[in-house]
C-alpha cells in the first residue's frame, strides 16, 4: 500500500512547516500547504517544501477569469507541486483553460461546495436546493472539463466514487482517527472508513500536528490503515 496521507501544514511559518514535515517524514506520503502558507512564504517557500522530496498539494482554490487562472496554473506548474485546487464553480471555460495550461505538469483538483457553507449560506448567494446536488453537478462538470480529481468531504466519497468511477482522484480532508478530537470538523470519518469508502488520499492536520509526538501519531494512523479495520 502506498501511503495515502497528506499532512496539512497549516502554518504561515516556514521553519515550523519544515520541522513538522521532517518530524513525520517516514510516516506520510505527501504534504499539503495552503493559502496561509503561500501568502506568507510565496513561491520560494513552496520550493523549500517541494525540496523535501514528497508529493506536494498546493491548496490555492483558484477562481478567476479563464485567462488569469490559466496564467496562475502555468506559474504553479513551475513550482514542482503535484496537485493544485481550483473552484469548479468557476465554470467550464475557466476549467478548460486551466487544464490546457497545466498540460499534465500539475494535477488539478476541483473544489465543489465549501463545507463551511450551510444551506442558509448557500441560499444567501443564490444557490437553492440541497448542497449534495450542487456537489454532484460540479463534480460532473470537473470530470467533463478534464480535471484530474476532486477534493471532497467524507460523506461525499461513496456517492462521488459511484458517479466518477475510478478515473478521478478523490482527496479527502475532515479525517479523524478513532478517539481523536474533532476540533471544528463536523462531518468526520476515520482514515480506515474513508479509504474503504473509496478515497485515494487523506488530508490530515491537527490529529498529527497537534499531537505530543507527531511521528508516533502518524505511525498509528498508517498502522490502522494497514490493519484495514473499518470503524
Ligand atoms: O487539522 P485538520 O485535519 O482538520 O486539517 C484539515 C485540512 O484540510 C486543513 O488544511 C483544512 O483547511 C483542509 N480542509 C478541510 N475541510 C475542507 C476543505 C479543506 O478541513 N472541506
Amino acid at each position: 500500500m502506498g501511503n495515502p496521507v497528506f499532512l496539512a501544514l497549516d502554518t504561515p511559518d516556514l521553519t515550523r512547516a519544515l520541522t513538522l514535515a521532517k518530524a513525520v517524514e517516514g510516516h506520510v506520503g505527501g504534504l499539503k500547504i495552503g493559502l496561509e502558507f503561500f501568502c506568507a512564504q510565496g513561491p520560494e517557500g513552496v520550493r523549500q517544501i517541494v525540496a523535501l522530496g514528497k508529493d506536494v498539494f498546493l491548496d490555492l482554490k483558484l477562481h478567476d477569469i479563464p485567462n488569469t487562472v490559466a496564467g496562475a496554473v502555468r506559474s504553479v506548474a513551475q513550482l514542482g507541486v503535484r496537485y493544485v485546487t481550483i473552484h469548479s464553480s468557476g465554470g467550464p471555460a475557466m476549467l478548460e483553460a486551466a487544464v490546457e495550461a497545466a498540460a499534465g505538469r500539475v494535477r488539478l483538483l476541483g473544489v465543489s461546495v465549501l463545507t463551511s457553507l450551510d444551506e442558509v449560506d448557500l441560499a444567501a448567494v443564490g444557490q437553492m436546493g440541497p448542497s449534495g446536488v450542487q456537489v454532484e453537478r460540479l463534480a460532473k462538470l470537473a470530470a467533463k472539463c478534464g480535471l484530474d480529481g476532486l477534493i471532497a468531504a467524507p460523506p461525499e466519497i461513496a456517492p462521488l466514487r459511484r458517479i466518477m468511477g475510478r478515473e478521478m482522484v478523490l482527496m479527502i480532508p475532515g479525517i479523524r482517527p478513532q478517539g481523536s478530537d474533532k476540533g471544528d470538523q463536523k462531518r468526520v470519518m476515520t482514515p480506515e472508513a474513508a479509504m474503504a469508502a473509496g478515497a485515494d488520499f487523506l488530508v490530515i492536520g491537527r490529529p498529527i500536528t497537534a499531537a505530543a509526538d507527531p511521528a508516533a501519531a502518524a505511525a498509528r494512523i498508517i498502522a490502522a490503515l494497514k490493519a484495514g479495520a473499518v470503524s
